[in-house]
């Protein structure tokens, strides 16, 4: 049985109907801080099968250890931490309280169990601005920022992990931009307020619930002068965790790869692809520079494909219109 802490969010929720399709049994835990519990639920539909879930927090260590040993818990996918980089600027002690400090609860209670098999949400931001692109996973860790160095501290903290105990299996999965919303329409990102990304923000314009996008900065030095990034449907993203599960009940130790497409697209190639999903165009404005942001960064994901047999299969017109799916059939799924 597979532990998924954070099963309730964006990235999880997707995970779960991976894990469903897999033929891997799952229970969620999660703290629904950012999430809440009637995703699990429209998840269950998907699935065809109720979705297991135990409501608490990863750095409960009595909690932790009882779920473990109760539900005869091999492997742990943990998603649960905070992701909002301006807020991790603005409230560090929480972020590395929940992050940093959750994560060491969490592997503690698993040692304490004997759970050694771990696959962390890591993120393309350990890179910062790299030097060049693609970009490779031996590159220097550069993060920018707190969230980041939360990210980069637990990469580090699972290394000298493996390093001390090597019967330990951790895969530190590094994604760059994961975007889109399963086919069904049924689950998809759910950002609570203004969005700070620019899917979800493009989607809620499309809708009308916003009246433009501002684009950030259009003197980039990117073939538009837009930022390029490199966007990955969920449901890829989502297969890239139970390759990752498969890879590990093979081989012990650590493992470290890139979840992108290796294809760069840029804001207004994203603005394009939304327009043609939903059939009209996308209302923008270009506006200043956002503070931190980087020109362009995309992943060289050959080690991927080359150690977990993994490679995306939806562009950037799937993301989209999946994206739109979801975001137009919200009112009727509130209903
Ligand atoms: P999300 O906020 O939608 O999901 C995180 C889930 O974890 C939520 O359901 C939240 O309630 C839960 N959670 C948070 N803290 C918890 C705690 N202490 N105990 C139990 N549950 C807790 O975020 P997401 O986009 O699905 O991201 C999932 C993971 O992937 C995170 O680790 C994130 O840092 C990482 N990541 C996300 C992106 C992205 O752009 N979405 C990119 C790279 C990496
Ligand atoms: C993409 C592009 C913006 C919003 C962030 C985190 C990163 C990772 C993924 C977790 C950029 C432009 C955006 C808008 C815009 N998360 N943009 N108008 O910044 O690449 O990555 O999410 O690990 O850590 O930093 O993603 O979607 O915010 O921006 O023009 O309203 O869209 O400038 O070029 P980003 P994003």
């Amino acid at each position: 049985m597979i532990l998924v802490t954070g099963g309730a969010g964006f990235i999880g929720s997707h995970t779960c109907v991976a894990l469903a399709a897999a033929r891997r049994p799952f229970l969620v835990l999660d703290n629904f801080d950012n999430s809440r519990p009637d995703v699990l639920a429209r998840v269950g539909r998907i699935n065809g099968a109720e979705v297991p879930f135990v409501e608490g927090d990863i750095r409960d260590g009595a909690l932790v250890r009882r779920v473990l040993k109760q539900h005869g818990i091999t492997a742990v996918v943990h998603f649960a931490a905070l992701k909002a980089v301006g807020e991790s600027m603005a409230q560090p002690l929480r972020y590395y309280d929940n992050n940093v400090a959750g994560t060491v609860a969490l592997l503690g209670a698993m040692k304490e169990c004997g759970v050694r098999q771990m696959v962390f949400s890591s993120s393309a931001t350990v890179y910062g601005d790299p030097d060049t692109v693609p970009v490779k996973e031996d590159f220097p860790f550069r993060p920018a920022n707190v969230y980041g160095h939360t990210k980069a501290m637990v990469e580090q903290m699972l290394a000298d992990l493996c390093a001390a105990e090597p019967d330990w299996r951790v895969a530190r999965l590094r994604y760059f931009n994961p975007v889109g919303a399963h086919e069904s329409g049924l689950i998809g990102e759910d950002p609570q307020g203004v969005p700070n990304n620019l899917m979800p923000y493009v989607a809620q314009v499309a809708v009308g619930q916003r009246a433009e996008l501002s684009v950030f900065g259009n003197d980039y030095p990117t073939p538009d002068g837009t930022g390029v990034r490199d966007y990955i449907h969920v449901m890829d993203l989502a297969e890239g965790h139970v390759a990752a599960l498969d890879h590990l009940d093979r081989q012990p130790g650590l493992l470290t790869v890139n979840l992108g497409t290796g294809r760069p697209a840029s804001v207004l190639d994203l603005v394009n692809a939304f327009g043609r999903a939903c059939g009209k165009p996308i209302p923008y404005k270009v506006v200043p520079r956002r503070a931190g942001d980087v020109a362009e960064y995309w992943a060289d994901p050959a080690l991927a494909r080359q150690l977990l047999g993994w490679q995306t299969r939806r562009d950037l017109d799937a993301m989209c219109a999946d994206a739109w799916r979801w975001q137009s059939g919200r009112a009727a799924l509130a209903a």
